[in-house]
């Protein structure tokens, strides 16, 4: 059956002894180099098999004498952070509002906290940069509705607004007219009114009606002058800065139903040291007293 073997007079190599028409194959060897990788990565796959996690097995698999994870490389890289963070963390729920200002290493901190948690949990409402949106106040200004000092910040943080908490903040403009305590036409004096408390031309009839109007049923809230009652929550109606809408339309509007917005109670869901962060980081956006 095999014949001997036959070199090819030309190129001095081995033939495989097939032959078409005349034309010989030759059987030339692999390159020495690919073999040597061959060879050189098949005793890397049995090396690894022994060092590291390689086969599975019906329960788990082979773990390798390395006994390598990483899933214990996070674990361990995550509570090494924790302990990093641990520190600073102690030394934020140690400082009060005003120290963690006047120490510019804590200070880094908790505005990179409050930044990044700021992002997650109020930006939805309050817009990314705290600019706020209709119904929702804007936190980079000086107008506040309940404070602005680091203490009225912190305190709205923690326990919210008409949030149904127990110590939430607490206040209801009453629905004017949906409720009908005042008519039609009084709500429309009203709304005159404000618009003139506000600074701009309002029906002078109107004004001077609804001028007794606010006196009875707004003042008691918003003050005599309209200049708003931070007890309450109550806005200023004469800064042109408006929650709801400066249009006339907008201010019969909540004249007519009262709107109260609410804002989460976040202590218990944050921790007291990042809603030090957030306080310290809303105070910072701009509007801080
Ligand atoms: C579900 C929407 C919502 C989310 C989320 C929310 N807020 Fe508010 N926030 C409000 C509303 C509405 C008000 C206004 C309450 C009112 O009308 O008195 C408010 C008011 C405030 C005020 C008081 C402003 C002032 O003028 O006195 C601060 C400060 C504040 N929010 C900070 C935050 C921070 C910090 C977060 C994130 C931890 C957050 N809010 C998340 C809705 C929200
Ligand atoms: C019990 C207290 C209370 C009384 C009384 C009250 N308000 Fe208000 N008013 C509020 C509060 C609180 C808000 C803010 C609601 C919110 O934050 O969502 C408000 C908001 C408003 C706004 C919207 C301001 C803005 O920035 O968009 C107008 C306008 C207004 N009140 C007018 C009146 C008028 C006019 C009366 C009298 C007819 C009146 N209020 C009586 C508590 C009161």
């Amino acid at each position: 059956m095999s014949k001997k073997k036959e070199v090819d007079d030309v190129s001095g190599t081995e033939t495989t002894g097939h032959e078409w028409d005349g034309i010989k194959e030759l059987n030339t060897p692999l390159p020495r180099w690919w073999v040597v990788i061959f060879i050189a990565t098949i005793v890397w796959a049995v090396g690894y098999w022994i060092v590291m996690p390689a086969w599975p097995l019906v329960h788990g698999y082979t773990h390798g004498i390395l006994n390598h994870s990483q899933r214990d490389t996070v674990t361990a890289n995550v509570n090494a952070l924790k302990a990093a963070r641990a520190a600073r963390e102690h030394a934020l729920d140690h400082a009060s509002l005003k120290q963690i200002q006047d120490n510019p290493e804590l200070l880094q901190f908790a505005m990179a906290e409050g930044k990044s948690v700021f992002g997650d949990n109020c930006a939805p409402c309050h817009g990314d940069g705290g600019q706020g949106a209709h119904g929702y106040p804007n936190l980079n200004d000086d107008v506040w509705l309940w404070g602005g000092k680091l203490e009225d910040i912190q305190h709205t943080i923690t326990v919210g607004v008409r949030s149904g908490a127990p110590d939430t903040r607490e206040s209801q403009m009453p629905a004017f007219g949906r409720d009908a305590i005042l008519k039609p036409g009084e709500i429309e004096d009203l709304t005159q009114y404000v618009v003139h408390l506000s600074g701009r031309r309002a029906d002078a009839g109107a004004m001077r009606r609804g001028g007794k109007l606010f006196a009875d049923n707004c003042a008691a809230c918003h003050g005599p002058e309209g200049r708003g009652e931070r007890k309450v929550g109550a806005p200023n109606l004469t800064d042109n800065e408006w929650l709801y809408g400066g249009a006339p339309e907008n201010i019969h509007d909540q004249i007519w139903n009262g709107h109260g917005g609410v804002m989460p109670t976040w202590g218990g869901r944050l921790t007291r040291e990042t809603i030090k962060s957030l306080a310290v980081y809303v105070h910072s956006l701009g509007g801080g007293e």
